[in-house]
């Protein structure tokens, strides 16, 4: 472990290997308490987007289907500025590899799965909205999905306050924001969400021709 003593004071992980590395940070899986964690590290560019995240998951608090912050590490500490969340396992695993996973098997995904998975996303938007915070980065690869095939969403790096008017272009290979919210035109509102949940519910139903419960899947 390159970054920590084994003192469960604070979190430790090994440096040397990043489970992800984006634009603005890197995630590494480490241990905080006896549990794991994912550690999230800026790059040089990306201080400014992770205290946004720590902002918004702060505002958030905790939901069932919301990634818990479970430790944040200032600027001025010793150990430099880092965040660290409860780790979402299997590590890797989201609603994007899931489906092609059953793609890859050649199998339709079960329609059951699906809703309870979207269902919980809905839930977790729903308790944002609540706190007047738009997420703006729903997509499949930011849902996690657990052991247990529970949804967790994450990626609060550009969740933002409904009401507020900003240019914020979203450089990803994919994204779903619409264009006006992203040039500024509109001010950022939560009734943007229904249509983002409904392209990731195109994007994953994918579902099987004979599953009996797949027509009243979304009843
Ligand atoms: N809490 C977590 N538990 C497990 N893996 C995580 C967790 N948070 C992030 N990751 C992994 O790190 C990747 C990048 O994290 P994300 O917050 O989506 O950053 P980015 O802005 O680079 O997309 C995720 O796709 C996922 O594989
Ligand atoms: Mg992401």
């Amino acid at each position: 472990m390159g970054c920590g003593s084994s003192s469960s004071a604070r979190p430790t992980w090994d440096p040397s290997a990043p489970l992800a590395s984006g634009s603005d940070k890197e995630v590494f899986i480490g241990s905080f308490k006896g549990e794991p964690v994912a550690v999230c590290v800026p790059k040089k560019q990306g201080q400014a987007r992770l205290h946004a995240e720590i902002r918004a998951l702060n505002s958030i608090g905790r939901h069932p289907h919301i990634v818990a912050l479970v430790y944040t590490s200032t600027l001025s500490s010793a150990h430099g500025f880092y965040f660290a969340l409860e780790a979402v396992e299997p590590v890797g695993y989201d609603l994007d590899r899931c489906i092609k996973q059953y793609l890859f098997a050649k199998q339709g995904v079960p329609s059951n799965l699906i809703r309870t998975l979207i269902k919980q996303l809905c839930s977790a938007l729903d308790h944002m909205h609540g706190k007047r915070i738009v997420h703006r980065d729903v997509k499949a690869e930011n849902v996690l999905v657990t052991k247990n095939y529970d949804a967790k969403l994450i990626d609060m790096g550009i969740a933002c306050q409904c009401g507020i008017r900003e240019e914020r272009w979203v450089w990803a290979s994919k994204t779903y924001f619409p264009p006006e919210l992203c040039q500024g035109l509109v001010p950022q509102d939560t009734k943007v969400s229904p249509l983002i949940v409904g392209k990731v519910i195109v994007e994953v139903s994918v579902i099987d021709p004979g599953d009996d419960c797949a027509i009243e899947a979304w009843g």
